[in-house]
């Protein structure tokens, strides 16, 4: 049995979480640590918000809230958001907490004690206008290694350099677009050149014994060939983790080097929890835990570099001693349709959202089936409908419908024996019973995404096993061979229950039920689980095939979405804004369209001629109230198709922020249909 300690990067509290997240660092998280606990490890699996930061000042500042009020809004629907997708933390924490504060500070304090850190004199990058020190993120340039016009202003995201803001080439304030000067202020430094050595064998050490993710070796190899430098430990801001020293009033710890602690405190919050002070000891200060850290790429420098120099650090003068993380298996991103997840450009789908259509099983199978674990992937809609109808529906659910369907048909709904075995049962149940271990290797390796095409295929050997085995004829002519045919497929499935149930936990369950039993150890699921005679529940629907229409009302959903958020990124030229046609047209018909919950089918009178339009503000009109009312139309839109409707143009509405409502924009009945706006 190991000890095995597991984290998740902790999402910032300053948006909602969206699929690529889930693919980064939640759900491959998630599927290890189940499967620990099915293979009977001691396992804990912590995660929780991060609060702090500067993206949440500025999403408060802009909403005229306290920071406060952002990160109980956004820790709320994260929390809810995991918890419907199925994510099994021991803890979801967060950074906000006074026993954060308390563990930061302490960090802090140990490195102070012991001399490390470094007052510096530095120049930063200061917005006169917005009167403020402008973080990393705030301020733009080009990249002064590679060229990069959108890097950082002392990290470049495309070359992964990291350089001094000075360095920086035509820098821009983010907050007010203007170029920021650069002003001294004074910060202590985390020594990091000084555990470059150690640093280095630390990640040999982990890659020799553990074998490391290729992509996480060549960004460490990246840093340690460029060289470690001081990293500024303190930052001039109020909201944060206060510098536990006098004289460090609007100071407080840089976020990365207090949020990697969060995985720390959050654990103490559990002890707290559990009435265990020392609970969290147990896995945090035992050499023996296997201490797994779940990232996404853009995290590596933190998870490989900084949190192990800060642990070597606070080891090196205290007793009670950590444990350094032993794998970070980082996934590279999802992609969405082909580009990157833009809240500011309105594509992507959060998960909130996703999960108010469609169950979670379904998207869980989809994303793990398509893991960016070595390089980066897309989501597609249809091919998210084809994972949950050509496999789990056709493959798994129909396996388990046509073995439950025939023993409650023939067999009174309970286990037939196994009375004659011939070489093709023999076949099928050697591989049911070497099963569990071929999953579990992959799993163990991080190796998710083949894992999960290795389940599927079990699903697969079963259906097969079932066709080739004609149980329904050998019922007539040889019923002692269908026994044994359905004995089998019965027992295949309970192999199925367990070893899907990291992926699909809530499918998991319902087979459980049906087939009136409990997990078993990992890797005894292969086994005869089910006896002779044991009586089965009533079979359920596992799986819904989603229609063709379902997943058209999503694409266009957010190619109109797209369509309408402005980017404030870009500029476009008068003659690019010219070429939208922007006309007045009156709704003189309005219907719901039929299995549509979003979608509305407008007829429109635009003066010289009649338009139909397909328009997704059904949840914020009924089409009673629309007829009658003029509006603004984009009257040269490429047509496109939806539920089987053509949509000449598109209605220009008012994104009201409230999930999904819209207002339209209504023109004056003094206007005449047809009319151009310009
Ligand atoms: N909030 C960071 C992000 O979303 C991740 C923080 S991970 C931690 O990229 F370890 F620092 F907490
Ligand atoms: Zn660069």
């Amino acid at each position: 049995m190991e000890k095995v300690l597991v984290t998740s990067a902790l999402p910032y509290a300053n948006g909602r979480i969206h699929l690529g997240h889930l693919s980064g660092a939640y759900l491959p998280a998630d599927i290890y640590v189940r499967y620990k606990r099915l293979n009977g490890d001691d396992v804990i699996y912590i995660c929780g918000s991060d609060e702090h930061g500067v993206p949440i000042t500025i999403t408060a500042d802009k909403e005229k809230v306290s920071p406060k009020v952002i990160i109980d809004r956004y820790h709320n629907l994260n929390k809810e958001a995991f918890e419907k997708f199925g994510m099994s933390f021991d803890i979801y924490s967060r950074t906000s907490l006074p026993i954060h504060h308390q563990t930061a500070q302490d960090f802090f304090n140990a490195y102070y004690e012991q001399g490390l850190l470094v007052e510096k004199k530095s120049k930063q990058f200061y917005d006169e206008k917005a009167k403020m020190f402008l973080p990393d993120r705030y301020v733009e340039g080009t990249c002064p290694r590679c060229g990069y016009e959108e890097a950082r202003s002392d990290e470049c995201e495309r070359c992964g350099s990291l350089y001094e803001p000075s360095e920086l080439l035509n820098p821009k304030s983010k907050i007010t677009g203007e170029t920021p000067i650069l002003k001294e202020t004074s910060h202590w430094y985390f020594p990091l050149g000084k555990f470059q050595k150690r640093l280095e064998n630390y990640v040999k050490e982990m890659n020799e014994k553990y074998g490391w993710k290729e992509n996480v070796l060549q960004y460490c190899n990246g840093w340690f060939k460029e060289g470690l430098k001081d990293r500024a430990y303190t930052r001039d801001l109020d909201w944060g983790v206060k510098v536990p020293l006098k004289n460090a009033e609007g100071k407080v710890l840089y976020v990365w080097f207090e949020a990697v602690l969060g995985y720390i405190s959050a654990t103490k919050e559990l002890s707290l929890k559990k009435d265990e002070p020392n609970f969290w000891r147990k896995y945090w200060q035992d050499p023996n835990t296997k201490y797994i850290a779940f990232i996404g790429k853009d995290n590596i420098v933190f998870h490989t570099i900084i949190f192990p120099a800060m642990l070597m650090a606070w080891n090196d003068v205290k007793p009670d001693k950590y444990v350094l993380p032993q794998n970070v298996p980082a996934n590279e991103f999802l992609n969405f349709e082909g580009k990157k997840f833009s809240k500011s450009r309105g594509w992507g789908v959060d998960v909130l959202e996703f999960l108010d259509i469609f169950p979670p099983d379904p998207l869980r199978y989809a994303l793990a089936s398509n893991l960016p674990e070595n390089k980066d992937t897309d989501f597609y809609w249809k091919e998210f409908q084809s994972r949950n109808n050509s496999e789990l529906a056709d493959i798994l659910g129909n396996f388990v419908n046509r073995t439950f369907t025939f023993a409650y048909k023939h067999f009174e709904g309970k286990v037939p024996p196994r009375k004659k075995l011939t070489a093709i049962d023999y076949e099928m149940l050697s591989l049911v019973e070497n099963y569990p271990l071929k999953v579990s290797n992959l799993i163990e390796k991080f190796k998710i995404k083949d894992a999960v095409f290795e389940m599927m295929n079990l699903a697969r050997a079963g259906n097969k096993y079932f066709n080739d085995s004609e149980p329904w004829s050998t019922i007539k002519n040889d019923p002692d061979k269908a026994s044994t045919t359905i004995n089998v497929c019965l027992n295949s499935i309970y192999t199925l229950a367990e070893i899907f149930e990291p992926v699909l936990p809530f499918t998991s369950k319902k087979m459980f039920d049906m087939l009136n039993a409990k997990p078993t150890l990992w890797i005894d699921s292969g086994k005869e689980n089910l006896k002779a005679g044991h009586k089965l529940n009533q079979a359920v629907i596992l799986f819904n095939k989603i229609e063709d229409k379902q997943i058209d009302e999503q694409i266009f959903k957010l190619n109109q979405l797209e369509g309408i958020k402005v980017t404030d990124e870009k500029e476009i030229t008068i003659d690019d804004f010219k070429r939208v046609k922007l006309k007045v047209a009156k709704i003189i018909y309005a219907e719901k369209v039929e299995k549509s919950t979003k979608l509305l089918r407008l007829e429109l009178d635009l003066g010289t001629e009649k338009r139909q339009v397909v328009a997704g503000i059904a949840k914020s009109y009924s089409a009673e109230e629309l007829i009658g009312k003029q509006v603004l139309i984009v009257a040269n839109l490429k047509p496109a198709k939806l539920f089987g409707l053509e949509s000449q143009g598109m209605i220009l509405a008012l994104d009201t922020d409230q999930n999904e409502k819209v207002k339209i924009i209504e023109i004056d009945s003094s206007i005449a249909p047809g009319t151009i706006a310009k």
